[in-house]
């Protein structure tokens, strides 16, 4: 089975194409990816949904098997990632139910698996971080939709498991960041690695510490505002598909010219 485009749903979307969907359990060079991989034609598209924390959440981000994930997608035929998270606001206008498409990202994280090339040199450009015409794809749709999208913005990662201090998120608002997640890194990046196009969707679920004055962020807000935010995001997702340029008239495919792989690809 083959899909072109790749679906990672974030915290609260585990599933998007309810029965019509073929599932497939798949393995990699890097373990398994998080859950069961479902396919479906979406638009004339053949279309593959990878829920990133596994299913009933088993996986939380700085233990998400994002090099498996990636590679499975990869492996199936995808090129092109759209990547829905939930992400906190650091700035006081990005408030809970806001969507947001960022072109930057600052990688907090650590720990992680954050390569495939642990051998060899393979140093991808990085500079813009997120598929300039996918996330084009995505502002259109949203625009379409009649969806009202913040285009751009710095999302920065952090490891998690806990939330963000207040001392730690006022100063990543300082330096300019508009939200806050766990996920973001190393996904997009691996992403990159593969020669894939990448691009997030995020969606504020709630306002990090440094912004909000009060109790600082819970669990419980993030997966509720998630949840009453699905239906949207499961709306520009599918519309969103139609808008992709799956001839892919960027760079991303053209990432690892002239490396010398340490692999093949799949
Ligand atoms: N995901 C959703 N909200 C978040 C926040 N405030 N910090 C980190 N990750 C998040």
């Amino acid at each position: 089975m083959q899909a072109q485009i790749g679906i990672i749903g974030g915290s609260g979307l585990y599933e998007l194409f309810g029965d019509s969907a073929s599932e497939h359990k798949l393995t990699t060079p890097y373990g398994d990816p998080s859950g069961v991989v479902t396919i479906a034609p979406v638009a004339g598209r053949s279309v593959a949904f990878l829920p990133r924390h596994g299913s009933g959440h088993r996986y939380p981000a700085h233990v998400i098997p994002y090099r498996a994930n990636m590679w499975a997608l990869r492996s199936l035929g995808c090129r092109q990632i759209l990547a829905p998270c939930a992400v906190g606001g650091l700035q006081p206008q990005l408030g809970a139910g806001t969507f947001v498409v960022p072109d930057q990202l600052v990688d907090r994280t650590s720990g992680r698996e954050h390569t495939f090339y642990d051998t060899g040199a393979v140093h991808i450009n990085f500079a813009d971080p997120y598929c300039p015409h996918l996330r084009q794809s995505i502002l259109d749709t949203a625009a379409s939709a009649g969806q009202p999208v913040v285009d751009g913005g710095t999302m920065v990662v952090i490891n998690g498991p806990r939330f963000s201090t207040r001392a730690e998120s006022r100063g990543f608002a300082a330096a300019g960041a508009g939200v806050i997640n766990m996920t973001g890194a190393p996904e997009a990046a691996l992403a990159r690695e593969l020669a894939m196009c990448y691009a997030t969707i995020a969606l504020v679920t709630d306002l990090d510490a440094g912004v909000d004055g009060e109790r600082g962020v819970t669990q419980d807000e993030v997966f509720r505002v998630f949840a009453d935010n699905t239906a949207k995001m499961r709306t520009l997702l599918l519309a969103g598909i139609a808008a992709v340029d799956t001839a892919r008239p960027c760079a991303c495919a053209n990432a690892l010219d002239g490396m010398t792989l340490p692999f093949e690809l799949p």
